[in-house]
């Protein structure tokens, strides 16, 4: 089933993702005419591969040349990122990064920052490109004060891809506010420490898919006001888990689709979280879903401790269907794969879980929790009004729990302290998938290099 399912999005990937998104999504004009129009290379705007000369002026330099009909090109070698950037105003245009750039300054915000921005993408041909963060110098030290390593902020219609995010100080990439957006093949890896996201997304019309991510806090993370998204092919290799939230006052979450989430050793499979608030979330389905070794797995928590309670009576989720997870969970006498803990009063409506089947790896029993939920499946009651609690304790292991493991799942964190090497974008981020894409990498040695779009 599983497999199937997986296949399926490889050959019909457009047509699914239709299905889900809003309408087309990525850059309009192809990388190959943006570079005939011009290539503005760094190299020729003060850059130096040396590792010690700062590359932040040269890109902003490059970006000015070429921001309205271009490519940005970083060719392969090292480089020393000393001053962040700010890239605004672009249009039709594509930043080619081949190179890896390290890390050198200090300063907080965002190391790369591209904003108002249209017709835009930033890759690697190679499919090698990459940003070393070097966080560990800053966690060492106990600070997750450090600079995030991407951030974008009204772009629309563009891609990213190829690319891999290392040891961010911070947050690894986040899209606020952007509109028909694709992000692909990446792998992101972080310290193993809260405080790191992979990737976060409040926006509009985005697909994410075929990504990995290792890190100890947000994996790929839905933040409101967020629409049309959709997440499929991912690993979570060692991480937070993927999630929607915190969510907190006049929340507008609809229309999120996850499917193939591969997560292990993490804290959860997936985690809606807020603690009072208001708004809704609807229309939220999350199928094809494999864990092993995570803390939690569903876990929805309108009660959610760690964050501070905000007014209102909370959130209102509605109309979300959990189907097809598969696997086994660390403790679930502790942490049963099933928490559906919904507020009092605002009560979660048409939740559906089906074709759930998930047990323990250690002890005998796990425990289902649901709460104030109202649906089919597990736990849940029918009908929709009131308050309400339940526990129940399951003593047998579920028929078809078994499920398939990534052959190279991480077997220890990276922790804090020392530099985390840059990983190779993986070939696959679910069991029995390839990338909907080849890598930019792997199209290269075979023909000639369309590099996305
Ligand atoms: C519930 O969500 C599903 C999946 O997004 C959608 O197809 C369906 O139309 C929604 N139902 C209602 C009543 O909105
Ligand atoms: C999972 O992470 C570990 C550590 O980064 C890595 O060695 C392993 O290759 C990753 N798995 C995959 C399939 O990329």
């Amino acid at each position: 089933m599983i497999f199937n399912a997986a296949l399926l999005a490889i050959g019909l990937a457009p047509l699914l993702a239709t299905a889900q998104l809003s309408g087309s999504v990525g850059p309009t004009t192809s990388y190959t005419t943006k570079a005939s129009n011009k290539i503005c290379n760094v190299l020729n705007y003060g850059g130096v591969a040396d590792k010690k000369t700062d590359i932040g002026p040269a890109i902003t330099s490059a970006w000015s040349a070429c921001k309205s009909g271009g490519v940005v090109y970083i060719p392969s070698g090292d480089y020393a990122l000393g001053s962040w950037v700010t890239l605004t105003g672009g249009k039709s245009t594509a930043i080619r990064l081949d190179g890896t750039i390290y890390r050198t300054g200090t300063g907080g915000g965002n190391m790369i920052f591209i904003e108002h921005t249209s017709d835009f993408e930033l890759f690697s041909s190679t499919s090698k490109g990459a940003v070393q963060g070097f966080g560990y110098e800053f966690h060492k030290k106990g600070s997750l004060s450090g600079p995030r390593i991407l951030r974008l902020y009204e772009v629309t219609d563009f891609s990213v891809h190829d690319l891999a995010l290392v040891d961010s100080p911070s947050f690894h990439f986040s899209m606020d506010t952007c509109e028909n957006g694709e992000v692909y093949n990446m792998a992101i890896r972080g310290g193993n420490s809260g405080g790191l996201d992979g990737i976060d997304v409040w926006s509009t019309n985005i697909w994410v898919h075929d990504v990995e991510v290792t890190n100890k806090d947000e994996c790929v993370t839905v933040k409101s006001p967020a629409k049309n998204i959709l997440v499929e092919n991912i690993y979570c290799n060692w991480s937070g888990g993927c999630a929607m939230g915190s969510l907190s006052s006049d929340v507008d979450i609809s229309d999120v689709v996850y499917r193939n989430i591969y997560t292990w050793s993490s804290n959860q499979m997936y985690m809606i979280k807020s603690n009072g608030g208001s708004g809704s979330v609807s229309n939220l389905v999350l199928e094809n879903f494999i864990g092993h070794g995570n803390a939690y797995s569903l876990d929805i928590d309108q009660q959610w401790s760690s964050m501070s309670t905000v007014d209102g009576d909370g959130v209102q989720l509605n109309n979300i269907t959990i189907k097809n997870w598969k696997g086994t969970e660390a403790n679930g006498a502790q942490r049963g794969p099933i928490k559906v803990n919904c507020a009092a009063d605002a009560p979660c409506t048409d939740v559906t879980i089906e074709d759930f089947a998930m047990w323990t790896e250690s002890g005998s029993y796990q425990k289902e929790i649901c709460n104030n939920a109202y649906g089919s499946g597990a736990c849940l009651k029918s009908g929709s009004g009131g308050s309400y609690s339940t526990t129940v304790t399951v003593k047998t292991a579920p028929t078809g729990y078994s499920a398939a493991t990534m052959a190279a799942d991480l077997k220890t964190a990276f922790g804090t302290v020392s530099s985390i090497p840059i990983p190779t974008i993986p070939t696959s981020f679910y069991p029995g998938a390839t990338p909907i894409s080849a890598l930019a990498g792997a199209a290269k040695t075979t023909s000639t290099c369309s590099c996305g779009n």
